[in-house]
């Protein structure tokens, strides 16, 4: 690995002011290269957004940008139109007919290219074949896929005919599809035979039988081949499954889009919280549509000629926002891959962006972190010429990270936006403006124009600079989630009440004194791991879940590739004996109960048995003080623990190795 933070000259070029001044030749030809853009947005924010907004077509003209009081704001309202007609038909009418809409590469070899009039076709077949099954305008649709073209094709299905969509990550076990299925009060399941992932088969349909036996409201499940294997296929209750093949492409061609009221329902999206279930983020139609394509097409100088990759998966808000939606609205051409990075071989994105001349390439820090593992070979030996611009977006991007991507991928060449945002916010909220902004490694610069953030005290002041506290949203922007799905209250207590006014981010940050934002992370109990969210609460449920288990705290501890890393500390039941040899088996036990209750994702790396949880005098258990522990550093404050002996035993004992 180059990029040692020993390296003197990486020392340099870290000191925070350090700054990476566009280069010239790009500032020069960059779409974004309007000065003016900041202070005009600034200026009047609504008169920005609707700017914006005359980028889409609609079928009725809205009656005013935006209305009414945080958090029950309109936008756009009065306006007509259909996500499937903007992201698709408009552009089947002109020259953008014969352009490749999807470039996707199959984890196993194969390549597709989907025309925008291909793509129109198989989107209007699958609507036909959802009306079919006696979907309709407003009913839920749950979608468990891979990255596969019929993903994105379902979605758009969903939203030309206004049926909203709940896209389920592949990762998620059966449980939690379940429980989203059950939530949403999904009709329809569309999912696959399985995924290839990594050289392995993920066994989504078997995942989909178990789910629909306890999600009543499922009537029937499309099912894509992918795999081909028969043995997949058994496991559906009898008269549910409907085979995608002879569903789809039997359909008409031709189904209209539904004429959408701007506020109507877009789709929801699970998402993890502090306490609770997974809260279903509602998203309406022009706003978040509105939001998506400016943000894409600015954010990363997006041009009628760019091949543009984001490595989420659909599953994921960025999959929704910035696979999908936001360069389809552009009319452009978005990548999707299947696979894993190292699948074959650990140069598999560097073949993928020479071979199909990727220019625009958005992945997450994790991701980095592993390639500057992997070695600074691998992206040397292949041609990445094609690249432009590089995008950052998931967890804070440490500046070690941020250089060895700019000097490694980009080659020193190619601006990097670091983007901020959230499941909930719906599109890119803080981010340079490539061929504008100057950047500094690690920072995701400046609000987009139109939006307004703060960095405010416990009390709602503004802090100064350099100073930390929490991140807030001071101004309604049009991609911001409605509501919780079916919980207007925990909508409005989670978000708004804290600062009246305010949308409360539940990240830290701080601004510098040219007034750069820095993000440092979740200041609440929600876990990135990955760049994947993931709430304390829910792993603790899954564990206490065990019978062995009676109490479980778990937190995120510092990891160099993961950003950070599960950690369980559980104490058991009187009758379980964890001592010596029969903590191990227990342990993989605990890690599989976590895996079978959410999934993969979720699975503890470190599992530590204890017989005592320090906890406050009212009950609480302290895991910042388990933080402390499980990352070696000095324990902070312990004054308000019911017993301090608790915790300085624990870590001890943990420092011992259990
Ligand atoms: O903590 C922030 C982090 O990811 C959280 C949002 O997670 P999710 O809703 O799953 O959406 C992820 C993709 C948008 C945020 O609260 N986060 C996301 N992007 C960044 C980030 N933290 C720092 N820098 C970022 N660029």
């Amino acid at each position: 690995m180059a990029a040692q933070p020993s390296d003197s000259k990486l020392d340099a070029l870290l000191r925070e002011d350090r700054v990476f001044s566009p280069s010239p030749a790009f500032a020069a030809s960059a779409n974004a290269g309007d000065p003016g853009i900041y202070a005009r947005a600034e200026r009047d924010p609504d008169a920005f957004w609707e700017e914006q907004a005359a980028a889409l077509r609609w079928m009725a003209p809205y009656m005013h940008v935006l209305e009414g009081e945080v958090p029950a704001v309109r936008w756009f309202a009065g306006g007509r139109l259909n996500v499937a007609d903007n992201c698709v038909d408009r552009h089947c009418e002109g020259p953008r007919r014969n352009k490749a809409a999807i470039l996707w590469v199959g984890e196993t070899g194969e390549t597709r290219t989907i025309t925008y009039h291909q793509l129109r076709r198989d989107v209007a077949r699958c609507a036909n074949a959802l009306k079919a099954l006696g979907v309709g305008r407003g009913d839920r649709v749950a979608i468990y896929m891979g990255v596969v073209p019929e993903a994105a094709v379902a979605m758009l299905a969903c939203t030309r005919i206004g049926a909203p969509h709940t896209v389920v990550f592949g990762g998620f076990s059966a449980e939690a599809l379940r429980e989203r299925m059950a939530d949403a009060e999904c009709k329809v399941l569309i999912t696959q035979d399985g995924a290839h992932r990594r050289g392995r088969v993920v066994p989504l349909l078997d995942n989909a039988a178990q789910a629909v036996r306890g999600a009543p409201s499922v009537q029937k499940v499309l099912v894509l081949r992918r795999i081909g294997d028969p043995a997949l296929r058994a496991a559906l209750p009898p008269g549910m499954a409907v085979d995608w093949e002879e569903a789809v492409a039997g359909a008409s061609p031709d189904c209209p889009c539904e004429p959408m009221d701007a506020e109507d329902m877009l789709y929801i999206l699970y998402t993890s919280g502090t306490t609770g279930k997974p809260k279903g983020i509602v998203h309406t139609t022009a706003g978040y549509l509105v939001g998506v394509s400016a943000t894409c097409r600015l954010t990363f100088d997006l041009k009628e000629e760019d091949v543009y990759w984001c490595t989420a998966d659909v599953g994921w808000v960025t999959g929704h926002s910035y696979v999908v939606y936001g360069p389809l609205c552009n009319g452009a051409t978005t990548v999707m891959y299947e696979g894993a990075p190292d699948y074959p071989a650990r140069d598999r994105h560097w073949k993928i962006i020479d071979e199909l001349g990727v220019s625009i390439y958005y992945t997450a820090p994790t991701a980095i972190r592993t390639f500057m593992r992997w070695g600074d070979e691998e992206p040397a030996r292949a041609d990445l010429r094609s690249l432009r611009v590089l995008g950052s977006v998931g967890e804070p991007i440490n500046p070690e990270a941020w250089m060895w991507y700019h000097e490694h991928v980009g080659r020193g060449r190619c601006p990097i936006v670091d983007t901020w945002w959230q499941t909930e916010t719906g599109m890119i909220m803080i981010t340079p403006l490539p061929g504008l902004v100057p950047t500094k490694p690690g920072s995701a610069t400046r609000p987009f124009p139109g939006v307004q953030a703060a960095v405010v005290d416990e009390n709602g002041a503004p802090v100064g600079a350099g100073a930390g506290g929490n991140l807030v949203l001071t101004r309604p922007w049009p991609a911001m989630t409605r509501t919780i799905f079916r919980d207007d209250e925990r909508f409005v207590r989670q978000y708004w009440s804290r600062y009246p006014g305010c949308y409360l981010t539940g990240d830290g940050a701080r601004v510098d004194a040219d007034g750069y934002f820095w993000l440092m992370g979740r200041v609440d109990d929600v876990l990135n791991v990955s760049g994947h969210r993931l709430s304390t609460y829910e792993i603790e449920s899954a564990l206490v879940d065990h019978p062995q288990v009676a109490e479980a705290a778990v937190i995120g501890r510092f990891d160099e590739l993961k950003g950070q890393a599960v950690a369980a500390f559980v104490t058991l039941k009187e009758a379980s004996d964890v001592s010596g040899a029969a903590a191990a088996p227990l342990r993989d036990e605990l890690k599989a109960h976590v895996t079978k209750k959410i999934g993969p994702i979720a699975r503890p790396e470190d599992v530590f048995f204890t017989v005592e949880l320090p906890k406050t005098r009212s009950g609480k258990i302290m895991r910042r003080l388990l933080r402390d522990i499980a990352e070696g550093r000095a324990l902070g404050d312990t004054t308000t623990l019911a017993d301090p002996a608790v915790v300085q035993r624990l870590k001890e004992q943990y420092e011992e190795g259990d």
